[in-house]
């Protein structure tokens, strides 16, 4: 059945007086699917779904962590991983410090891709990675750079597209080990990537929406996957506007690849491949 925007609301404030999650510049009807799956999975309908939540803390908390939508994946989309790996090549090889900001990082198999092409590409001494998301619990999973891949079999399919497959080889694939990396458990079916590369990166929670200002350097690469697709216009906009601000000039940021923005020479970025690029105004 399907939701009012009335219920939709209603839903959303009653989490919002209770949790310190804003969901008002979210999409309606992102907001109307998600609540319809949580609807499914706690086989509630709509009235009874209300009635817990305005008496449950507990179940707000949990039923706004799953409005978050965490969906992630090692090397998602990784024809995106590819054109990414030459462009880091070619824009940020000369750098004495390369910057990067995941925004919305869920739980973390986005920054740990980053790690593994920057170490294969030699550039991850010279790399600031800083990683936030509203969501605390998935920050303290990406914290522990721990996944089970059995229901992620993408992920080792994903490793050999972008760190093992090159372009220029036709066919022929370099043969990195896994090891290289992370540890697989094939009896527990996990990966677990190595104590190293997680010190690299700094987790912050941060909530878009609420912006503050929480970095003390413009950034070289700004990632901000499949999370603008869940706000409203207004917010999508604000958001384009602080991410250029701080980028730098020359510096990429990286949407997902279905999102697309519009007016996008107004935030002084030129779309290019998958990727847009800054460029401060003269
Ligand atoms: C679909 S996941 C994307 C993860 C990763 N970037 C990727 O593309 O694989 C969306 C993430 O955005 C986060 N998010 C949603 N609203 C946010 C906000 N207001 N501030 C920061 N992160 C937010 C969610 O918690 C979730 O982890």
């Amino acid at each position: 059945m399907k939701l009012t925007e009335n219920e939709i609301l209603r839903v959303v404030a009653i989490i919002q007086s209770n949790t310190d999650f804003t969901f008002e510049y979210y999409s309606t009807l992102s907001l109307g699917r998600r609540i319809t799956k949580v609807l499914y999975d706690f086989e509630l309908d709509i009235n009874a779904l209300i009635a817990k939540l305005e008496v449950d803390a507990d179940l707000c908390k949990k039923v706004a962590y799953l409005l978050l939508v965490g969906h992630t994946d090692l090397f998602r989309n990784p024809e995106m991983w590819q054109i990414l790996k030459q462009n880091i090549i070619d824009l940020f090889s000369k750098n004495d410090d390369i910057y990067i900001w995941h925004a919305g990082c869920s739980t973390g198999e986005e920054v740990y891709s980053m790690i593994m092409l920057l170490n294969e590409l030699e550039l991850l001494d010279r790399a600031h990675i800083l990683a936030t998301d509203v969501n605390q619990d998935a920050l303290e999973q990406a914290k522990l750079g721990e996944y089970n891949y059995k229901y992620h079999l993408d992920y080792f399919k994903n490793f050999d597209e972008v760190i093992r497959r090159n372009p220029f080889y036709g066919t022929l694939y370099n043969a990195v080990p896994y090891s290289r990396y992370f540890t697989v458990n094939e009896v527990n079916k996990t990966i677990k990537i190595h104590e190293q590369f997680k010190q690299k990166i700094t987790w912050v929670r941060h909530d878009l929406v609420n912006w503050t200002d929480i970095f003390e350097d413009k950034f070289n690469i700004i990632m901000c996957r499949n999370v603008l697709i869940y706000f409203n216009v207004i917010i999508q906009f604000e958001l384009l506007e602080k991410f250029s601000q701080n980028l730098q000039d020359n510096a990429i940021l990286v949407l997902g690849k279905d999102e697309e923005i519009a007016g996008e020479q107004k935030y002084n970025l030129e779309k290019k491949d998958l990727f847009y690029i800054k460029h401060t105004q003269d």
